[in-house]
């Protein structure tokens, strides 16, 4: 969950890398942000640099005035605190005894006290309370016996024990980045005259969009003009493995937003027409994840926090639409699915980033017993899309914001047209109606955009009623109730307000006891349905009566209802169409709860973009 990162290059044709390296550094905060550090080889000196301190990576480039020094090699390491609180001496890279040797580190090395104890022992003195920092004094202690670099790097992996991304900078070799990847993900930017290598690719858009994916279990070394890549003692080829990224460098920057989520949330009807197209431009990758699913007895879908939401809007087109039903289950919990699965399953797994552990290790052990694997992700070539039968690809563009906003609206396209080609494989639906969906879709973008203008205004004026609240309920029925989690989601995320989301018919079984004066209980008008609507009806009287503040977010039929004292309409979308143009205003709401607090909706509190550790 950490950001890591590491340039070297030739300095004749890059000169000083130090602004660079600050600069991949500050693409990968949305990683963690509790300290950040950088170790470099100095400019024309024979002297290894470390520059670290708590907190947030501009602070601390200020603080140590690394913007004006100078450097050939160098790593750098944005962290979210796991062994040992954020201070100066947790941050990384990590020295060894002698100042020679620096290391940063993405992961958990489970291991790490029986071996500081071990190099304790051995007389090595440690600074810090991580659990990285063995890692530089193994380096040194197998140096000092007169292995050569690679052996040392190669010796240290194989001792080590747990998830890993590692970067590591030794005095001795100075042009030389050795890497290693064990979960925790790693790419490499295939430059000329310098390479790279970073926990993402957005941080090295601005060096290079050729990129090579570390694979789990690989590790090796770059330098300016060189890339080598081990697995299991083998040297592995990577030319065939460049990608070319299509992402553009303003995808990954907030061009004039003051903020990624707030420019991530506008950005959906484009995500979702880029999406859209990109699939039946590639409609070969749906048919197939739907043959394979078709041919399933059991389903499964699967995913972490946002990307679980969008697995239950699938569970319920799969109900509604192709007449099968899913089992739905959070990732973290894949145990409790020990004994299922098998030949004749299919586990849909869904991560925007593709690297998520806990989505990760229920793909594992699904995989292990059989069960054909379907996954949904942004990322080009990570772990979970890489690991599975089939993957189909959302094209939202980088997300950047700790908060998945555009990933959720494109995942949940993407599955949508999964469920219609499912219906069409299995004849539930026929071509004819196969058809009128995919067209319908093809308005998602517009929808998106028309929920956004409809609502801004009303959202904003929201927003002061709420923001001064330190409980909320949102509640749903069908399609409202994934909708309603989401938003409860986001809005604790970047504004620490409490949110809890139910359906709203379960709302009586328990969460009413809350309610009392001015409560706020949000509902989401999802479904245009009569009956729908007359039981959302009693819902919202129910908690009227009561004393709470009702507000309605969805579809312009839900207008006119008794006992709501705010509405804020998204237009008139189908069932098909209902999340594209309801979430975005929810999404508003979370972002305008937390800019009016004062919080970084980019940034929040004891977040990190990719969660890599279980
Ligand atoms: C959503 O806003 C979160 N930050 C988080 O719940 C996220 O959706 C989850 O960690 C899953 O990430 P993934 O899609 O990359 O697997």
């Amino acid at each position: 969950m950490c950001g890591i990162v590491g340039i070297t290059a030739d300095p004749l044709i890059t000169g000083n890398i130090i602004p660079q390296l600050i600069d991949s550094l500050k693409r990968l905060e949305y990683r963690g942000y509790d300290s950040a550090g950088f170790a470099f080889i100095e400019c024309g000196a024979d002297k290894l640099l470390v520059l670290k301190d708590k907190g947030k990576i501009d602070s601390v480039v200020k603080r140590h005035r690394v913007g004006s020094k100078c450097g050939t090699t160098g790593i750098a390491h944005t962290r979210w605190a796991t062994h040992g609180p954020p201070s100066q001496r947790n941050a990384h890279p990590h020295a060894d005894c002698r100042g020679e040797i620096a290391v940063a580190h993405n992961g958990i090395i489970k291991n790490f006290a029986e071996l500081r104890e071990l190099l304790t022992a051995k007389g090595h003195r440690f600074t810090s309370d991580t659990d990285t920092e063995v890692i530089a004094h193994l380096f040194e202690e197998y140096i000092s016996k007169g292995m050569s670099g690679f052996d040392a790097f190669k010796k240290v992996i194989s001792l080590i024990e747990g998830t890993y991304a590692i970067v590591l900078i030794h005095l001795g070799e100075p042009t030389r980045i050795y890497f290693a990847r064990h979960v925790s993900p790693l790419i490499i930017g295939v430059g000329e005259g310098f390479n790279a290598v970073s926990s993402d690719i957005p941080s090295l858009l601005p060096l290079t969009r050729r990129i090579i994916v570390v694979r789990d279990g690989e590790y090796g070394y770059i330098e300016p003009y060189r890339i080598h890549i081990e697995y299991e003692g083998a040297k592995a080829e990577w030319r065939s493995r460049i990608r070319l990224v299509t992402w553009s460098i303003e995808s990954a920057e907030k061009g004039g937003y003051p903020h990624f989520m707030f420019k991530e949330i506008m950005e959906q009807p484009r995500a979702l027409y880029e999406t859209y197209n990109g699939l039946l431009s590639a409609a070969a990758e749906v048919d197939k994840a739907a043959s394979i699913i078709s041919s399933a007895d059991h389903i499964f879908v699967t995913g972490a926090g946002t990307s679980y939401h969008a697995g239950l809007v699938f569970a319920y087109y799969m109900s509604t639409i192709t007449r099968l039903p899913v089992i739905p289950f959070i990732a973290s919990e894949y145990k409790a699915y020990e004994g299922l699965g098998g030949r004749r399953a299919v586990l849909i797994a869904i991560s925007q980033s593709g690297e998520t552990i806990d989505t990760l290790q229920a793909l594992r052990a699904f995989k292990a017993r059989g069960t054909r694997i379907v996954s949904i992700s942004n990322v080009i070539d990570s772990t979970i899309p890489r690991e599975s039968h089939q993957a189909i690809y959302t094209r939202a563009g980088p997300e950047i914001g700790v908060a998945a906003t555009k990933t959720f609206l494109t995942q949940i396209l993407a599955l949508t047209l999964l469920s219609i080609s499912t219906a069409f494989t299995l004849g539930t639906i026929d071509s004819r109606e196969k058809e009128d969906m995919i067209n319908e879709l093809e308005k998602a973008g517009k929808y998106a955009a028309k929920g956004i203008e409809t609502s801004i205004r009303r959202i904003e004026t929201l927003t002061d009623v709420l923001k001064n609240k330190t409980n909320m309920y949102i509640l749903g029925r069908g399609l409202g109730v994934p909708l309603a989690y989401e938003a409860a989601l986001k809005v604790k995320e970047v504004s620490y307000i409490h949110a809890e989301a139910y359906p709203a018919g379960e709302s009586k079984h328990g969460p009413i006891a809350l309610i009392e004066e001015d409560y706020p209980v949000i509902f989401i008008g999802a479904s245009p349905s009569k009956e729908y609507i007359e039981k959302l009806q009693g819902n919202v009287m129910e908690m009227k009566s009561r004393g709470a503040f009702t507000i309605l977010i969805g579809h312009d039929a839900y207008n006119g209802i008794k006992g709501l004292d705010y509405f804020v309409s998204v237009g008139n979308p189908s069932e098909l169409l209902a999340p594209y143009a309801i979430t975005p205003p929810l999404q508003l709401l979370a972002y305008k709860l937390a800019v009016s607090l004062g919080r970084d909706p980019d940034k929040p509190r004891n977040l990190a973009k990719t969660v890599t550790v279980e």
